[in-house]
């Protein structure tokens, strides 16, 4: 066997004997939340299309009006030719949504992240992370070469004193959170980050990937405590609730136009297809125009965290903690014997040792059937 391939192989193994190895099932999705899979018809409690906007009949003739308007692709770089008119509205709604003086789209929330940073923090500068930040943020802030430290998840005390201790060593400092954690589904203290990144001369970044659409009156995590939150970096993604795909930053004109100038993904990456900018606009339509829909995906959360016995979930994401990784993939597959799919999420996605169910809600999830998953999982997985 050739050296690459050996290599290959042992890594393989490797990830088998640790029973982390991963597969890609394929999926189809029927609508927003029945799947078919492995030959099975299965109710998916594991999909971040919160709203169930992929399906909306709007946002699919946006992108269908897009596609005969414009064409499939691109064709280039948002820089060269790749900026269709498209962009500029879908911006300006996004900076309207978050109150921003201005928003800027990325090819999709990783490399939002990972063109984002670099361009705040060079080799001087100072990242701080919370522990539980999504990997691409830690890819961001790697790219950056900067000092990348990570505090306890949601720890204000620990961010405090990681901040008094090294700020003064750096030019400049960001402080780097997800506003709703993608595995957890708990909210950063927005407020208090924003005060201690004040108070340090730091700036705050928060990644909404799973707030926009959902918490805050769906205008996302920097709205969902008693006073809005002016965070000045507001990240997001448009793969989730907006059920599109694409990344953006909101913030200040002018950090925008620094983005527009200086962020590799943006610069070097070809622009996103018209037709998902035009689906994502029609879906912000619906996000700002019907609150009772949008508070459905928490509420429907927070129905089986009651039924569960829970923590009162935050958001549409419920962990159902279960630690070992076979243990996890044995809860899934009990789970799929009751025509439910949940996914076991294994590290690295999470921490060592705290192998789980991501469950998510849906604002199309049957009520009856939340109730019979809430017993399954109370009957067969929290018990043991
Ligand atoms: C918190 C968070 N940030 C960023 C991303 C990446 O976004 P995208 O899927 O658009 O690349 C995700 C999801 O994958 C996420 O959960």
């Amino acid at each position: 066997m050739r050296s690459l391939d050996r290599f290959a192989q042992m890594k393989l193994d490797d990830l088998e004997r640790r029973h982390l190895r991963r597969a890609l099932a394929e999926t189809v999705r029927e609508d927003g939340i029945w799947v078919e899979r492995g030959g099975k018809r299965l109710l998916s409690f594991s999909c971040n299309d919160y709203l169930n906007l992929s399906q909306h009949p709007a946002v699919k003739a946006a992108a269908i009006a897009a596609v005969e308007t414009y064409g499939a692709g691109s064709g280039a770089s948002r820089l060269v030719t790749g900026n269709h008119p498209l962009y500029a509205e879908l911006e300006r709604r996004l900076a309207r949504i978050k109150d921003t003086e201005d928003a800027v789209v990325f090819g999709s929330g990783y490399l939002a992240n990972a063109g984002i940073i670099p361009v705040l923090i060079g080799r001087d500068g100072l990242v701080l992370i919370d522990a539980l930040a999504h990997a691409c943020l830690y890819a961001g802030a790697q790219l950056s070469r900067g000092r990348v430290v990570t505090f306890h998840h949601n720890d204000l005390a620990h961010a405090r004193y990681l901040l008094a201790t090294h700020r003064a060593e750096h030019d400049d400092a960001l402080i780097v959170t997800d506003g709703v954690f993608s595995m957890d589904g708990d909210l950063a203290p927005l407020g208090a980050l924003n005060d201690l990144a004040n108070e340090y001369d730091a700036w705050l970044m928060s990644d909404d990937a799973h707030g926009l659409g959902v918490v805050g009156g769906g205008r996302g995590s920097s709205f969902a405590g008693p006073a809005h939150v002016p965070v000045p970096l507001q990240m997001g993604t448009l793969s989730k609730a907006v059920g599109a795909y694409g990344g953006y930053l909101c913030a200040s004109a002018a950090v925008i136009e620094l983005m527009r100038n200086r962020a590799r993904t943006l610069i070097y990456s070809t622009g996103l297809p018209p037709a998902i900018v035009a689906a994502a606009i029609a879906a912000l339509d619906v996000i700002e125009s019907e609150p009772d829909y949008i508070a459905r995906p928490v509420a429907k959360a927070r129905a089986f965290t009651r039924l569960t016995n829970l923590p009162e979930a935050q958001s549409p994401i419920v962990p159902v903690l279960i630690g070992d990784e076979e243990d996890a993939l044995a809860a899934s597959h009990r789970l799929e014997d009751e025509g439910f799919l949940a996914v076991a999420i294994r590290p690295p996605t999470v921490p060592a040792g705290t192998a789980r169910l991501r469950l998510t809600f849906t604002a199309h999830h049957p009520d009856d059937e939340i109730e019979r998953l809430a017993q399954v999982v109370r009957d067969n997985i929290l018990v043991r």
